[in-house]
C-alpha cells in the first residue's frame, strides 16, 4: 500500500522497465502516476436501458444512481481529483413533465441518502449550472450538501445541473462586458485565461478526459470551452450498465494516448 497524490491508500505494484518506474493499481493495469486530474462524464442511456427491459424511463434513472455511486467510489479510490457528472441539461427541461418531476424527486432523495457516504469518504460536492432556478427543495438540498462537504479534500464531485455550456459562456461574456463598461477592465485584456476564469468551472482544472455512455457521439452542450484539448471516450454501454470495470477500461484507453497539444510526436518524446 502506498499513498497516492491525493493522499489515498492504494495497493500498488511498482516495477522497473528500461529504468522507468511504473506504479500499477493492483488488478487494473492502471498507472496511478498517469491519471487524469479531472474526468467528466455524459451519463446517457438511462431511458433506453429501461425500455430494453420493459420498464418505465424513471426506473432507468434510478438504476443510473447505482452507477453514479460505483463510479464516484472508483474515481475516489484511484485518486482522481475532480469527477464531473452531466446530470441535467438546460435542454432536458423539454422532456415530459412527469419525467422531469421524477428526476427532481430522485435528486433530492439521492442527495439525502448519499450525504453520509460523501462525508465518510471525504468527498466534496460542488455544482455547475443554474441551481437557483431548480425547484426550491432541490436547490436547498444541494446548498446544504455543498456546505457540509466543503472542507472535504479527497475528491470533488461536480454535478452539472441545469447546465449548458453555451449558457455558461454567455454568462461569462456578460460579466466581462459589464467590467469593460464599468472601466475595471479594458477590452485588450480579454484573453483565454480571462474567459476560462469567468466560467463556472474557473476553480477546476480542465477535464483531460470526457466519457460518454450509450453509443452517442456528441457533446450535447457540455463543457464546450473546457474540452478544447480533452480526450474523448465513447462506449456503447448504457449508463446503468457502466461499472468499475468499464471505468478502468476507459482510463486505460486514456493512458495509452499521446496528448500532443499541436506539437509533433518527436517533440513530445524528446527529453
Ligand atoms: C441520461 O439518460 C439521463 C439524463 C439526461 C437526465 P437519458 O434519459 O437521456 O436516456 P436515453 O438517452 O433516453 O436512453
Ligand atoms: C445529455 O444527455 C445530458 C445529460 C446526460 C444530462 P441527453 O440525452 O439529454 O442528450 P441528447 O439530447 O441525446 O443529445
Ligand atoms: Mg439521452
Amino acid at each position: 500500500m502506498v499513498l497516492n497524490l491525493a493522499g489515498n491508500l492504494v495497493p500498488v505494484i511498482t516495477f522497473n522497465v528500461n529504468s522507468h518506474a511504473f506504479s500499477i493499481l493492483k488488478n487494473t493495469d492502471i498507472d496511478i502516476a498517469k491519471l487524469p486530474k479531472h474526468v467528466a462524464i455524459i451519463m446517457d442511456g438511462n431511458g433506453r436501458w429501461a425500455k430494453k427491459k420493459g420498464l418505465p424511463r424513471i426506473v432507468g434513472h434510478e438504476y443510473g444512481v447505482r452507477s453514479v455511486r460505483e463510479i464516484t467510489e472508483a474515481a475516489a479510490e484511484l485518486g482522481i481529483e475532480y469527477l464531473t457528472l452531466y446530470t441535467f441539461s438546460k435542454e432536458n427541461w423539454n422532456r415530459p413533465a412527469m419525467e422531469i418531476t421524477g428526476l427532481m424527486s430522485l435528486l433530492v432523495r439521492t442527495i439525502r441518502r448519499e450525504i453520509k457516504t460523501l462525508l465518510d469518504k471525504n468527498i466534496r460536492l460542488q455544482t455547475i449550472g443554474d441551481i437557483s432556478s431548480l425547484p426550491k427543495d432541490v436547490c436547498h438540498e444541494l446548498v446544504e450538501a455543498m456546505e457540509s462537504t466543503k472542507n472535504n479534500t479527497r475528491m470533488t464531485l461536480v454535478l452539472a445541473l441545469n447546465y449548458s455550456a453555451r449558457w455558461d459562456i454567455a454568462n461569462a461574456v456578460q460579466q466581462i462586458a459589464k467590467r469593460v463598461k464599468e472601466s475595471s477592465l479594458s477590452w485588450e485584456q480579454i484573453d483565454d485565461t480571462l474567459i476560462s476564469g469567468s466560467l463556472s468551472t474557473a476553480s477546476m482544472p480542465e477535464p483531460e478526459f470526457i466519457i460518454r455512455t450509450s453509443g452517442e457521439f456528441r457533446i450535447s452542450n457540455f463543457l464546450l470551452w473546457e474540452s478544447a484539448y480533452s480526450e474523448f471516450y465513447f462506449t456503447k454501454a448504457y449508463w446503468p450498465e457502466f461499472d468499475k470495470a468499464n471505468f478502468y477500461e476507459a482510463i486505460k484507453s486514456y493512458q495509452e494516448r499521446e496528448r500532443r497539444f499541436g506539437k509533433t510526436s518527436e517533440q513530445i518524446n524528446e527529453k
